[in-house]
């Protein structure tokens, strides 16, 4: 049931510009261009009453083009521009994407640029269209699966602008292959993902996949170090437990967002990078930078959320050992910057905590570390500034003083509410004033509002006095005087 032809350009120095190999029902039919004035089509492998048909018709050059190579380009002359042109690029892979950057735009009023993912006339996805709107704008580059492959359909829809326009073409364009799918296993204990061509902007239709694979390793852990999306364009995290899939969270604009813990116990982690959007085919969306982020395999670590909780090295390592924990107080307050973390530490060994843990004032490893001093005991009531505490824990088994010292810590954090507390935290009782109990400041606080109310009273009634009655006292006595803004004038100057 199968059979095959292939399409053979220019006589002499024959090259092959298409070879289909198709199943008879489902071939995906598109116009095929001979690079010259002549195509030689070679059939084979048909068996019993197979068949097959095709039409053939004389174009202008340049106008329909269709490229197999891992480049190429498309340069449509306002010459040669007939009703509808196309540019078909199939690259025969299975891997890769098609990365397609639309270089100039020269369309007049009702002509259009329709891009789309696939070739055929079904089955297609619409990219974007573009018309004159478009001429001087920087359009992102497009990128679709290999498989798929591209088409670019110019249009005419009736326009006929030969005479109106000086440019000579009517677009440019040009392609070229990715190899590599941004896709894959996360399998190294620590590496870095981006988004397609970063740091430069990641392209319009971009959809990346990457997944954790079966380890020992109980936590999975990333940070972001750069987030610049359009805010519909997602990073989304996602995890299948049991084959059935659920979104843990979805990131997109331009805040950077607290790192992310996720145990793996019997789990894969799914990242998602989405660029495609509903916005696709009807105008053309912008893209931004993209993202950049940092991940590793943990062997402990996790989230604490509660109100107070404790954590840390209860037993001594004698393995590698590698664990963060982001304490993630529950918000609350005006700006929900009311709660702040107190935190007692212990340890065995309190020069060991100096060397192998870090506390981070914030929920990232991008956030500025705690600077405190240790005492033998550990420390006391450690304050931090936001409602996260970000700690890491490492041990080396080549660290053999600490592996002598069956190093073990423990962290013990509870809410603290800093403002309305009855201390003064920030050293100018800032943090003690306007509080509903504290009556004293609230009572100073409105008799400074009455003060200024009685102040600006008295002004307007100065002002009536001086200005405004002589004013009208004057407009009265001598009605034939200009008006009063004049009046007012002098004294304002
Ligand atoms: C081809 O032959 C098969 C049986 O030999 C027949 O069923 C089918 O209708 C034929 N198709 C055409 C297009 O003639
Ligand atoms: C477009 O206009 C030019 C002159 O204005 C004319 O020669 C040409 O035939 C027209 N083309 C079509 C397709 O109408
Ligand atoms: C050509 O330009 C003229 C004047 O700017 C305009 O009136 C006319 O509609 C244009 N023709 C086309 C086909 O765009
Ligand atoms: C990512 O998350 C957003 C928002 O929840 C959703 O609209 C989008 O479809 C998701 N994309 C993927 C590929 O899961
Ligand atoms: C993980 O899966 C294994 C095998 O299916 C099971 O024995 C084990 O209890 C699971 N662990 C957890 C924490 O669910
Ligand atoms: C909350 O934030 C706004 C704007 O950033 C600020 O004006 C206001 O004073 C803040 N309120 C408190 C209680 O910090
Ligand atoms: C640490 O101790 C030194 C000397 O006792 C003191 O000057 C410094 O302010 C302390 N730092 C902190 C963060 O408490
Ligand atoms: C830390 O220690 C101090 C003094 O012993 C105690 O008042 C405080 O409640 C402790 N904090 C935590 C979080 O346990």
């Amino acid at each position: 049931m199968f059979y095959s032809f292939c399409l053979l350009s220019r006589m002499f120095y024959v090259h092959i510009l298409m070879f289909l190999c198709c199943r008879s029902q489902d071939v995906p039919f598109f116009p095929v261009t001979s690079s010259g004035s002549a195509l030689f089509v070679v059939a084979s492998n048909f068996i019993s009453n197979q068949s097959f048909t095709a039409d053939f018709s004389t174009v202008k050059p340049g106008c329909s083009v269709v490229s197999t190579e891992t480049v190429g380009n498309y340069n449509l002359l306002r010459d040669n521009f007939q009703k509808q042109c196309s540019w078909t690029v199939n690259p025969q892979l299975m891997k890769g994407s098609v990365l397609l950057k639309l270089e100039s735009v020269n369309l007049c009023p009702k002509e259009t640029v329709t891009l789309y993912q696939g070739l055929s006339e079904s089955g297609t996805i619409k990219l974007a269209t573009l018309t004159n709107k478009d001429n001087k704008k920087v359009v992102p580059l497009f990128s679709s699966p290999a498989k798929s492959g591209i088409k670019v359909v110019v249009n005419q829809n009736g326009a006929n602008c030969s005479q109106n326009t000086t440019s000579k073409t009517v677009i440019s364009a040009y392609y070229s292959i990715k190899a590599k799918d941004c896709t894959g296993i996360l399998s190294t204990p620590n590496g870095e993902i981006t988004s397609p061509e970063f740091p430069n902007q990641y392209p319009l239709n971009s959809r990346c996949t990457w997944k954790t694979p079966l380890l020992n390793k109980k936590v999975f852990y990333f940070s972001l170090n750069q987030m610049q999306l359009n805010n519909i364009h997602y990073l989304n995290i996602s995890m299948l437990k049991n084959s059935t899939p659920k979104q843990l969270v979805s990131y997109t604009g331009k805040t950077l967002p607290p790192d992310f813990l996720v145990s793996l116990i019997n789990k894969t982690v799914i990242v998602n990078f989405d660029a495609t959007s509903n916005g696709l085919g009807k105008k053309i969306t912008t893209t931004d930078q993209g993202f950049d982020m940092s991940y590793r395999y943990l062997d402990c670590g996790g989230y604490f959320t509660q109100s107070t909780g404790k954590f840390g090295i209860p037993k001594a390592s004698t393995a590698n050992t590698e664990c963060i924990w982001i304490v993630k107080l529950p918000k609350t307050g005006a700006n929900q910057t009311t709660n702040i973390v107190s935190f007692n530490l212990t340890s065995s060994s309190m020069a060991a905590v100096k060397k192998n843990v870090v506390i981070r004032d914030g929920g990232s490893v991008r956030d500025n570390m705690l600077i405190f001093n240790t005492t033998k005991d550990g420390v006391k009531s450690i304050l931090s500034r936001t409602n996260f505490l970000w700690v890491k824990y490492t041990f080396k088994k080549e660290d053999s003083n600490m592996a002598a010292s069956g190093f073990t810590f423990n962290l013990e954090y509870k809410t603290y509410n800093w403002k309305c507390n009855g201390v003064d935290d920030c050293g100018d009782n800032t943090d003690e004033q306007n509080c509903a109990k504290g009556g004293e400041t609230k009572e100073e606080g409105v008799k400074v509002y009455i003060v200024v109310i009685v102040a600006l009273l008295c002004f307007a009634i100065g002002v009536v006095l001086t200005i405004i009655l002589p004013a009208i006292y004057k407009r009265i006595r001598y009605p034939n005087y200009s008006q009063l803004k004049d009046m007012m004038e002098p004294s304002v100057a």
